[in-house]
């Protein structure tokens, strides 16, 4: 690399490293992110920008492309960075999630509006809820949400394994409606409620809903698209809980895998909340397929609260959403 100084004792730059940063950051989308974040962390850029001021860490982070990448940049030239500790959780369509040792960084074009909601969330509870997560300070260079770092698996990598007993799925229903009752005090709707946005905190016993990047506290947004477990947050709920008990999808009567079932799960479910006569049916298929007595009850109480509430959510009258959350709730606390 250039090593020469200017006047004011600065590193330059040279235009080849510059131009190769440029390759490295910019093209293709986050499916090869993981081999790029290998390479930056081992040989890339920890080796080629050690040491450099800040003004050419300005330099770098200006070159133009994706705002995702730009993200990375921010966190990968920023001071917390040079120890080289920073892993890459997960890479999802619309950002990415690092982790570095104590905290998690989510890097998303969403983040100011997530930032937002949880700040909203936290001002109901005094920072002090139980099942939504935490945000851990303002949003970064407009794109970066620091949130605390919760110790354990998701609900989508635990389903199926040996690990989760009927007490557990209990204990985990129970909990996201919990931090479900928690968002809607402070008067917003999830959107996307599914296993991989449940994580099971194992220091602490609970589960956590995260993601809050499709929340909304707009009582005029159109529902958005949650294929696999979409309708109100109790329809989603009762959906996830059908899927703890049985490792199926209720609205997948095909068998197929749900990557390519996404499509017929959410055209059924549309037809499940138009027709009484499928409603009916699709109960019944829950008391069939879920032994679970306290399970098989819940699941068919929050599509039922679901169904009432509507998947625009808070344009349905607050006593109705009241008294469909003070059902689940009722049940979920007397009979555990
Ligand atoms: N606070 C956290 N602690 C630990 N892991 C997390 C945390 N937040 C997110 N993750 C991991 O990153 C994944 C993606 O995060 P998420 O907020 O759902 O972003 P996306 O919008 O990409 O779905 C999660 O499924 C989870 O595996
Ligand atoms: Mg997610």
């Amino acid at each position: 690399m250039a090593d020469e100084s200017d006047e004011h004792g600065r590193m330059n730059v040279s235009p080849e490293i510059l131009s190769d940063l440029k390759d490295l950051f910019s093209g293709p989308g986050p499916s090869i992110l993981f081999e790029r974040m290998e390479q930056v962390n081992t040989v890339g850029l920890d080796s080629i920008l050690h040491g450099i001021d800040m003004d050419t860490r300005i330099q770098l982070l200006s070159i133009d492309d994706g705002m995702l990448y730009k993200a990375m940049k921010v966190l990968l030239v920023s001071s917390k960075v040079w120890g080289g500790k920073f892993d890459l959780i997960s890479v999802g369509s619309r950002g990415a999630v690092f982790y570095d040792g104590s905290q998690v960084w989510k890097c998303s074009i969403s983040a100011p509006e997530e930032a937002r909601l949880l700040e909203k969330v936290e001002e109901a509870y005094k920072g002090s809820q139980k099942n939504v997560i935490r945000s851990k300070g303002p949003v970064v260079n407009e794109i970066i949400l620091p949130i605390e770092y919760v110790e354990g698996r998701t609900l989508e990598s635990s389903i199926g394994s040996a690990t989760l007993s009927p007490g557990l799925y209990q204990r985990i229903s129970a909990d996201v409606f919990n931090g479900l009752t928690e968002l809607k005090k402070a008067g917003i709707y999830h959107r996307d409620i599914r296993p991989s946005n449940i994580l099971l905190d194992e220091t602490k016993d609970r589960a956590v809903i995260i993601d809050l990047g499709d929340a909304t506290d707009n009582p005029d947004a159109i529902p958005i698209c949650n294929r696999r477990y979409g309708g109100s947050d109790l329809l989603s709920l009762g959906q996830v809980m059908y899927k703890m008990a049985t490792g199926h999808n209720l609205f997948n009567e095909f068998g197929k895998p749900s990557i390519e079932a996404a499509d017929e799960i959410e055209k059924l479910r549309k037809s499940f909340c138009e027709d009484p006569l499928l409603q009916e049916n699709y109960f019944h298929k829950v008391c069939k397929d879920v032994n679970d007595r306290w399970m098989s009850e819940g699941i068919r109480l929050c599509l039922a609260a679901g169904l009432g509430i509507g998947d625009k959510q808070l344009s349905c009258p607050q006593e109705i959403r009241d008294a469909a959350y003070a059902e689940v709730r009722q049940y979920f606390e007397v009979n555990r």
